[in-house]
């Protein structure tokens, strides 16, 4: 094997120069980004794809220019413009922390890491993204693409997570003193592109010839994971009820847990060990119900989800039990439904038509 050459840091920034993505929430090259933008999009960026984050990103600063009209928003409209994002303590503590920042910081980020991770939501990948990104600060930011990189590059043969600490050493030493944040853009745009989980194309990176994994043609390996545990399946079922006017049955789920203080269609609790046939108990009114072909399926990150869809329509003139709510059928998009709920919405909508067995359940 040829001698490989010390990594250069410089060489990635001018790869940068040259090829960096137009990302809405970058300044013009040579500009500092104002940090509202940088944080706003750091914290959708976390779990999430850039692709999936630009156009939510682009509503929130056209809803909410700067942080203290975020802040001012009713968390009702936050949720409503983050639905479909996912992780949704996310946009929660996004509220609480634009809040924060306008009452006790009159509006001004703070500019260091330690002051940063003082603010809900954001730990220390988010504080070393803001201060590298915003404020210049020397700061060692490792996401999942710049952790890729790393691994390839020192060949870290330990498997993810733990491997994490070798990693951030190894991104510690690599980190140049200047252009703390371009260098963390730069790692995750080669990340997001030459060094793909998948069939990278090692021949055009700035770090050929210095990187081990590239030099032992085995970069796709790397970083190594441990197998994964299998994900447990949840059952459960949703009722779709609808009102002859098109109103739909809705309710807000609880503050505090997974998808907490989103809208839902009602429906069972979520179980491993579900009995479809004895959901009728959950129905949430008296009303003839009939089973959609076909279910609904989604995927969280501790565990996948069947729901089965059961329609029932109603008289106009329908009372929502208590805790529920009637929303007209044109207003259930602008609704905080996650995107299990749309996917709910969608089929009943889709099928509505096409009833498949004639399970009926009243109540
Ligand atoms: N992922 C997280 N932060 C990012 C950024 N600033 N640019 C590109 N991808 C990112």
């Amino acid at each position: 094997m040829a001698k490989l050459k010390k990594p250069d840091p410089q060489a990635l920034l001018d790869w940068y120069d040259r090829h960096r993505r137009a990302l809405p929430w970058r300044a013009p090259k040579g500009r500092r980004s104002d940090p509202y933008a940088v944080w706003l999009s750091e914290i959708m960026l976390q779990q999430t794809t850039v692709p999936a984050v630009k156009p939510y990103y682009e509503k929130f600063l056209s809803l909410w220019p700067r942080v203290e009209n975020l802040a001012a928003a009713s968390s009702d409209d936050v949720m409503k413009a983050w639905a479909g994002l996912g992780y949704y303590s996310r946009a929660r503590n996004l509220h609480a922390c634009a809040q924060m920042v306008a009452r006790d910081y009159a509006g001004r980020f703070p500019d260091t890491e330690e002051g940063l991770r003082a603010l809900p939501g954001i730990g220390p990948y988010t504080a070393a993204a803001i201060a590298a990104i915003a404020f210049g600060r020397h700061a060692v930011v490792v996401d999942g693409n710049v952790e890729r990189v790393v691994a390839r590059l020192v060949m870290i043969e330990e498997p993810m997570p733990k491997a994490k600490p070798a990693i951030k050493e190894a991104a510690a030493k690599l980190w140049p003193a200047e252009r703390s944040g371009d260098f963390a853009q730069a790692l995750m745009d080669l990340g997001a592109t030459l060094c793909s989980p998948r069939r990278p194309t090692c021949s055009l990176c700035p770090f050929f010839g210095a990187c081990k994994a590239a030099a032992a043609q085995d970069a796709e390996r790397f970083p190594v994971r441990a197998p994964k545990a299998a994900r447990p399946a949840r059952q459960g079922a949703v009722f779709f009820v609808e009102r002859a006017d098109g109103a739909v049955l809705v309710r807000t789920r609880a503050p505090k847990g997974l998808l907490g203080g989103m809208t839902e269609i009602p429906g069972t609790p979520w179980l491993d060990d579900f009995d479809i046939e004895t959901c009728a108990s959950h129905a949430p009114l008296k009303a003839e119900f009939t089973r959609l072909m076909g279910d609904v399926e989604h995927v969280f990150t501790h565990f996948s989800l069947r729901l089965g869809v059961f329609v029932a329509q109603v008289p106009s003139r329908m009372r929502a039990p208590e805790g529920m709510r009637f929303v007209a059928g044109d207003e259930l998009d602008g609704e905080a439904l996650p995107s299990l709920m749309r996917k709910v919405v969608a089929h009943a909508r889709a099928a509505k038509s096409k009833p498949a067995t004639k399970s009926r359940k009243r109540r």
